[in-house]
């Protein structure tokens, strides 16, 4: 059997959209078919926020650290088979990315300057060898601006709504759980698309695919087709 990126030159896969959209469990499982490393770009943002309230650091001087302080940061990323494996503070960490403390901080943190300017380095090694499917905000249009296959993901905001508290374990939410998500993703979307560095975008030349009526198979089997035919061209 032929290897699905066979003859094909390290590409590099990028996956873009809003909060919900589907992109990080997405991206993991094109990376998986194809072989390929997956980087999460919002856990890092996350890691960065963590070791920032594990150092105890008033969020009104987060603002005044340089790129070198973010760097200083007790965070590290290895490559572990497949995926990026994070450490904050000496210790993996996987759920405590994701909790509502980091969550209600991590979007101030990702729009300083300082804090993308240590990640844009780092994201930029990880994707130096290719063969890597990166997902965020900006991974296309600002990191991988010649990433070989761009993808920006996008879904109705309430059904991105239904699929956060899904995930966060409401096996069945009412239709008043659905609104006050839909708020909350809403006031992130604005967040992320109105600041000033990297705002959220889709590149120009950025396959638009929209999840809504998708299942989770059709999207990956989308993805993974394009680049498989990269390789055919
Ligand atoms: O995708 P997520 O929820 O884990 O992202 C966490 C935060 O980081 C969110 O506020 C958007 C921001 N982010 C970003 O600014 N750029 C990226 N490439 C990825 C995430």
């Amino acid at each position: 059997m032929t290897e699905p990126n066979e003859g094909m030159q390290a590409p590099v896969v990028t996956l873009d959209g809003p909060a919900g959209s589907g992109k990080s469990t997405t991206a993991k499982e094109v990376a998986r078919r194809l072989g390929f490393r997956h980087l999460d770009s919002g856990g890092l943002y996350r890691a960065l926020t963590l070791a920032l309230l594990e150092a105890g650091t008033p969020r009104d001087e987060w603002a005044s650290l340089t790129e070198e302080g973010m760097r200083a940061l007790p965070v590290r990323v290895s490559r572990d088979g497949t995926e990026f494996s994070i450490e904050v503070g000496g210790r993996p960490v996987q759920a405590e990315l994701r909790t509502p403390e980091v969550t209600a901080h991590v979007a101030f943190l990702a729009s300083l300057p300082a804090s993308r300017a240590c990640l844009l380095r780092l994201q930029r090694t990880a994707g130096e060898q290719g063969r890597l499917v990166a997902d965020g905000r900006d991974m296309g249009s600002v990191v991988f601006p010649d990433a070989d296959v761009k993808v920006y993901l996008v879904a109705d905001l309430s059904e991105r709504a239904r699929r956060r508290l899904v995930e966060g374990g409401v096996s069945e939410p009412s239709e008043d759980d659905v609104a006050r998500e839909s708020g909350v993703i809403a006031e992130r979307d604005r967040h992320d698309s109105e600041r000033e560095l990297s705002p959220l975008r889709k590149p120009a030349d950025a396959h638009l695919l929209d999840t809504t009526r998708l299942d989770f198979e059709e999207q990956v089997a989308t993805i993974v087709s394009l680049v498989e035919a990269l390789g055919a061209g």
